[in-house]
């Protein structure tokens, strides 16, 4: 995990905070935000403090896990992106005890290429300050806007697979960048 916040030309990425609540229950309530995420927003601002305490527990037990985006002139908190070290429970594609790039961000910051800044910085930071030599990730492949800023950054598609999560069923594309 860095041990201080990542900035970029227009975001500042830092861990994500309790007092983000607010930020997480606009982000993961949002249907929209959801609809290549299983279609199941949240609806309660618990629901948004338990994905909080999540991701907290990851930092302490993985070392790493999803950053807040926060913007650096306004100060908004925009969504998250980062890498999740994914556990056997967790695993996607068959495969688990990898690196995994992901983001999420409110819908009135889409489209403005801050999805592709953070995901470019969490690569840089990756291959230039650690070990790790190979960053995986996974969208679902309707999911145009995701996958263009995976293969913008650097990511290849080398695979599909259906992923099973709650019930649910969708077509995904599996994405590798080595260092
Ligand atoms: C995926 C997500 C982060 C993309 O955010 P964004 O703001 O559109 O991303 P960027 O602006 O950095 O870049 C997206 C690129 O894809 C393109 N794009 C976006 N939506 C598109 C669509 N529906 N069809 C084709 N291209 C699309 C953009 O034009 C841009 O490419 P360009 O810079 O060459 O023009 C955003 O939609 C989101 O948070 N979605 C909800 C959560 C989610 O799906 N996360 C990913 C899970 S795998």
């Amino acid at each position: 995990m860095p041990n201080q916040p990542i900035e970029t030309e227009r975001l500042i990425l830092r861990e994500v905070l309790t007092t983000d609540v607010e930020g997480m229950f606009e982000l993961d309530s949002n249907p929209e935000v959801h609809k290549h995420l299983g279609n199941k927003p949240i609806t309660t601002k618990e629901q948004a403090v338990k994905g909080i305490e999540f991701l907290q527990q990851q930092y302490k037990e993985r070392g790493i896990a999803r950053w807040a985006v926060i913007h650096k002139e306004t100060n908004e908190f925009m969504g998250w992106s980062g890498i999740k070290y994914l556990n056997e429970s967790e695993q996607m594609n068959g495969v688990y005890n990898i690196y995994e790039l992901g983001y999420r961000f409110i819908p009135k910051f889409w489209g403005k290429g801050y999805a592709t800044e953070a995901a470019k910085a969490w690569v840089d930071y990756i291959f230039k300050e650690t070990n790790v030599k190979t960053l995986y990730a996974a969208a679902d492949s309707p999911n145009k806007g995701s996958v263009n800023v995976l293969q913008k950054i650097g990511f290849e598609i080398t695979g599909e697979f259906v992923f099973e999560w709650e019930g649910t069923k969708s077509d995904c594309y599996w994405l590798e960048q080595h260092k």
